[in-house]
């Protein structure tokens, strides 16, 4: 059965020198085209709820929707919950079937942060599912300030939480709607000599492509979030196909036209952090 926890599907990206993507999921259409892309490229997939999208739709629906997906895939597809925000909102989820909890406690003191995160990396691992964690703070494009993890900080978070996916500030910011940005490589170079643990890199759409390839394939970064690169094709695609035909009013005619082009979209932003990937 291709449903599979976090640490499934990082530890042998971390051996092999890979990242999978961790796609930023709004619904059934785009959740679906994410599965279509990463089965046409042969590579493994996350598929994230994140808050807006937890605003939107209940996280019992989302669970079974994603696991739907999951089972009936050809790749491995891992259900994640991203930036959950309580201890409660991670059991809802443990609850609702996803394999793979982000408890992010990064605005919080750090041994509050520790002691959060790791209720939840045990809350997950009796049930046999991953834990992602966030040390230091990856702040938002027009929104709050990063702070960037320090790597003995990153050290210690690792240790003491027992989380299988560590996702860390270097530079990256949620939301950038360019690729203008840069990651950090002798911070990343830091913290990936002092932990064993798998790095994350939130924000993704603001990584150089060519950055996102390098660093999949040299780097400890095994998971990149990606949200906002393929909102904005869902954007377009939907506002193309509604001028294109302004009699259509069906909604699943009008979302249907929208499939291919997020498809293709994700197949491109995989390919960047595939075993021998790189820019498309
Ligand atoms: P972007 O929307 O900036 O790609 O970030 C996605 C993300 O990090 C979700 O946690």
């Amino acid at each position: 059965m291709p449903l599979v926890t976090l640490a499934g599907v990082l530890q042998p990206a971390l051996r092999e020198h890979y990242a999978v993507g961790g796609l930023v999921c709004l619904g059934w259409e785009d959740a679906r085209a994410y599965v279509r892309a990463a089965e046409a490229e042969g590579l493994p997939v996350i598929l994230q709820a994140g808050p807006s999208c937890r605003k939107h739709t209940p996280l019992p629906i989302l669970g079974a929707m994603f696991r739907q997906l999951a089972e009936a895939a050809s790749v491995p597809v891992v259900v994640h919950l991203d930036h959950g925000y309580t201890f409660e909102e991670c059991r809802e989820a443990l609850d609702s079937g996803f394999t793979s909890l982000m408890y992010d406690g990064s605005r919080h003191p750090l041994a509050q942060n520790i002691e959060e995160t790791a209720r939840v990396a045990e809350l997950a691992h009796a049930a046999g599912i991953s834990c992602e964690g966030e040390i230091g703070f990856v702040g938002y494009a027009e929104g709050e300030e990063s702070r960037g993890t320090d790597p003995g900080d990153a050290a210690r978070f690792a240790r003491e939480t027992q989380v299988d996916a560590m996702a860390i500030s270097v530079g990256n910011v949620h939301l950038q709607q360019n690729r203008e940005g840069g990651l950090d490589e002798d911070r990343i170079r830091a913290i990936e000599a002092v932990t064993d643990v798998p790095l994350v890199i939130h924000g993704g759409s603001g990584v150089p492509w060519a950055q996102r390839a390098h660093l999949a394939r040299t780097s400890a970064i095994c998971k990149f979030n990606v949200g906002t690169e393929l909102r904005m094709e869902f954007g377009r695609a939907l506002r193309a196909a509604l001028t294109e035909d302004p009699d259509r009013f069906d909604r699943v005619q009008i979302l249907s036209a929208v499939e291919a082009p997020i498809e293709a979209a994700a197949r491109a932003a995989l390919r960047t952090l595939a075993p021998n990937g790189g820019p498309a």
